[in-house]
């Protein structure tokens, strides 16, 4: 490394992951002295879940691929440990970045703060207060574990404060979600996505679940493919399958059920976000989607108990709704388009923001 340069790893491994580290790679390319490497844990392989991810945002290809792939979430994070941490040492970063909440964002956050390394949680301070959930479990560790926390929304900035994070630790840049949204609407928007579908603008549902509160409970999986085979009795329904929820397909039979709706498979991110924008309503148990909904004033039923992001459903167009054939029937019922609140600071720059925040000195602390 020449004197006076940076160096930063970005640790990803989940689809989530690559949609936030596109418009961060995006910032740090445009900066001179900065070296910017990104690791790949192999959390998700699949091209679909992850390859196309990387040509369609124009990540950078990452220096390694730590091919962890499946498995419980104690084989998934150590694999993910033993695998990092000798890259680690071989890198040495100045930062290690890690991104949302998923096992490889825990899986990092441990290894490098056993070897010194200044962590930078992006999306940090999220909580839906409910341990039960794998994310929320990743999502405390991590923010603990973290010397920079790049937070998405004010009330994310309070449950830091709240937990006793330090004030200078914690950096209110707005959400790098809606900043790869704001970057590839306009593309996707033009490429006419829901005529590919053969769906009218306007006139159609977008569902997606994968949460193993909905997935992996059979009555439960049962029930919310009842809900949207009702739903699709008035208009189309496209759902694209997750591959947890494509397991759960295979093993409970409930699939069965869905009569009418359309089944895809995962789709690219241009796909996605040019059904969302012209979508008349998002089932999902998602997180990102709650966001992009939110930004598209697309009304959206979040099939959960609670959300990290209260800020949706406070501002926004989401609301909880019980994984319930007859909730799902009545909340669909009632949600209409309407004008929403954009968050502060979902304003496309957040990349923006953490660069300055890393390499200029910049400040966004409350
Ligand atoms: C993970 C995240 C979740 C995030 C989601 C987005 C954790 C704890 N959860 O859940 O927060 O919302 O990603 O997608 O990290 N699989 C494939 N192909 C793939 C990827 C996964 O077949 O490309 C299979 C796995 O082998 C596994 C199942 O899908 O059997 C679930 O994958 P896993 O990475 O364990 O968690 P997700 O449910 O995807």
């Amino acid at each position: 490394m020449s004197p006076g340069t940076w160096r930063v790893l970005s640790v990803v491994g989940a689809r989530p992951n690559f949609i936030k580290l596109a418009p961060v790679a995006r910032a740090f390319a445009e900066r001179a002295g900065v070296e910017h490497i990104i690791v790949h844990t192999g959390q998700h392989y699949d091209d679909e879940m992850s390859d196309v991810f990387f040509r369609h945002l124009d990540i950078p290809h990452p220096a390694v691929n730590l091919g962890v792939g499946g498995g419980s979430h104690a084989q998934q994070t150590a694999a993910i440990m033993l695998a990092l941490e000798p890259r680690l040492k071989e890198f040495a970063p100045d930062v290690v970045l890690i991104y949302g909440d998923v096992n490889s964002t825990l899986a990092a956050a441990l290894v490098a703060s056993k070897l010194g390394i200044a962590i930078g949680h992006v999306e940090a301070g999220l909580r839906s207060r409910d341990m039960t959930m794998p994310e929320e479990v990743n999502r405390v560790v991590a923010d603990r574990l973290s010397a920079l926390l790049f937070a998405p929304s004010r009330d994310a900035c309070e449950n830091l404060a709240w937990e006793g994070a330090a004030c200078a630790a914690v950096h209110f840049v707005g959400n790098v979600m809606i900043d790869a949204l704001v970057a590839h609407l306009p593309a996707a928007r033009a490429a006419g996505v829901p005529a590919r579908f053969g769906v009218p603008a306007g006139g159609y549902v977008v569902a997606t679940i994968h949460r193993p509160g909905n997935v992996d409970r059979p009555d439960t999986l049962r029930e919310v493919c009842d809900g949207l085979a009702r739903l699709a009795r008035e208009r189309p329904v496209l759902f694209p399958v997750h591959p947890r929820t494509r397991e759960a397909f295979l093993t409970n039979g409930a699939a069965a059920r869905l009569g009418g709706v359309t089944l895809l498979d995962p789709l690219s991110y241009l796909d996605m976000i040019g059904l969302v924008a012209d979508s008349a309503l998002v089932v999902t148990d998602s997180g990102g989607l709650q966001e992009e909904t939110t930004f598209l004033g697309v009304p959206c039923l979040t099939l959960r108990p609670n959300t990290e992001r209260p800020i949706t459903v406070e501002c926004g167009t989401s609301r909880l709704v019980a994984s319930r054939a007859d909730a799902i029937v009545a909340a669909a019922a009632a949600a209409t388009r309407r004008a929403v609140t954009v968050p502060n600071r979902w304003d496309g720059k957040a990349a923006e923001r953490i660069a300055g925040v890393l390499f200029d000195g910049a400040s966004y602390t409350q």
